[in-house]
């Protein structure tokens, strides 16, 4: 077979055999096939599309590419929770703590932040000695000892994706539904699950903008599940304003702790979230619902558990009991609203590139993040606000992007003299079952 042809074939419209599929990702993974004409395929797809025959092939040989971890010998049943990307989305910690809390196994492999999104291990690390670097060996010892654990993507699951993915978010092809769902969905096939819980976003925050293509994802993701016997459910979530009140990685991960505190103590959106996705892996695990997350997350459960995992992955337990030992920025600048109103838009994605610009993101794969710096008090669409009061606190190391910045977070948060203007009852758009 030649690269040329495979390339050709999909250039030109055509429909894709698997073994054409299966080879191309085998070459390419092997170094037999060049980046160029990778990116040249990654372009046709993203021009023509893939079938659904198409798109499983794909997630099968990237799947083959790596391990295949398998934790049937770990009793329990085995489920995780799968994000598309947002902006202030730290539900997975809380969300950890709380599904094993109620007796299921939740093995989670999460990624890092990219651009204005942000990412479960860069939250995790800074927790002082949190280490998401475990073997496969310590993965699958703290998972039994503990009932969950919290690695990034090891070099030997879905190596293909690995390459692939580097390779699209420099060559403008990371935005294709076949692509995006084989990406996710061979990296969770490789997890050693029974089900998966996806949380699709939509809006201005999302990789996906409108209803329609996230719906499109969803179902690729949970028909790609259903081809591989696993129990998945789709959920699209609103990610037109940032989730909670916190963008940055020690910001958001003291803000999802507090929501181990309760629901008084815990904004309602981030609540929302953390109960809804929860009770659904406890629901496909037969382990119960929504109230049983909120009762743990209550009553101090799901905080112990969450505590044994920071300690058994080398973290400081004491974060988890609200103890000040989170590095903090040099310094906080307010942002003042400059009119009386309330709240009717926070744009996400703005809100993401600043705290990015601050230091809290990373616009490549090999960027280094500060973990001290983002934004806090973000308003939820709705509140009131009066000339002259903070709309957003910025925390501060590095001064040179800080007057971008600022100007970034005042534009993103649009106030308007309509008393109608209400907070939104909620964040879930829509179910999507296999
Ligand atoms: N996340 C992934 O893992 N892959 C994509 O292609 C997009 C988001």
């Amino acid at each position: 077979m030649r690269a040329v042809d495979v390339i050709r074939k999909k250039r030109d419209g055509g429909a894709l055999e698997p073994n054409e599929i299966a080879w191309l990702v085998d070459a390419y993974t092997r170094g037999e096939v060049a980046d160029y004409q990778m990116s040249a395929f990654a372009m046709a797809v993203v021009w023509r599309g893939m079938s659904m025959d198409e798109t499983v092939a794909l997630t099968r040989a990237m799947l083959a590419s790596g391990r295949v971890l398998d934790f049937a010998h770990v009793p329990g049943v085995k489920v995780d929770k799968h994000s598309t990307g947002g902006v202030g989305d730290k539900i997975s910690l809380p969300l950890v703590g709380a599904v094993a809390a109620c007796g299921v196994k939740v093995p989670m492999m999460s990624g890092r932040g990219l651009g204005h999104t942000g990412g479960t291990l860069d939250k995790l690390e800074s927790i002082p000695g949190f280490r998401v670097d475990l073997s496969l060996e310590e993965f699958e010892r703290v998972l039994t000892d503990v009932g969950c654990a919290m690695i990034g993507q090891t070099a030997d699951i879905c190596p293909a994706d690995k390459k692939l993915y580097a390779l699209r978010d420099v060559t403008a092809t990371v935005e294709s539904i076949p692509l995006i769902a084989a990406s996710i969905m061979s990296k969770k096939m490789a997890e050693g699950i029974d089900a998966l819980v996806l949380d699709v976003k939509v809006g201005r925050g999302a990789f996906m903008k409108t209803r329609d293509d996230a719906e499109k994802l969803a179902r690729t993701m949970v028909a790609i599940g259903r081809g591989f016997g696993k129990k998945v459910v789709a959920y699209l979530t609103d990610m037109s304003e940032p989730i909670g009140s916190a963008v940055g990685n020690a910001l958001e991960a003291k803000e999802s702790i507090q929501a181990f505190a309760g629901a008084k103590f815990t904004r309602s959106d981030l609540r929302e979230l953390v109960v809804v996705l929860g009770g659904e892996m406890l629901r496909l695990a037969g382990a119960g619902g929504p109230d049983d997350i909120a009762r743990v997350l209550d009553n101090g459960e799901a905080r112990k558990k969450f505590r044994q995992l920071v300690v058994a992955q080398g973290g400081d337990g004491t974060a988890v009991d609200g103890a000040p030992v989170f590095a903090k920025a040099a310094r906080m600048v307010r942002v003042n609203a400059e009119a009386d109103g309330k709240v009717k838009a926070v744009d996400a994605e703005a809100i993401g590139r600043a705290a990015m610009l601050l230091g809290a993101g990373r616009r490549m794969t090999t960027d280094k993040i500060d973990p001290t710096v983002g934004i806090t008090g973000v308003p939820l669409v709705g509140t009131v606000v009066r000339p002259g009061r903070a709309i957003a606190l910025l925390h501060v190391n590095d001064e040179s992007n800080l007057a971008e910045a600022e100007g970034m977070v005042k534009g993103a948060i649009e106030i308007a003299a309509d008393p109608s203007i209400a907070f939104a009852t909620t964040r879930i758009l829509g179910r999507i079952e296999g």
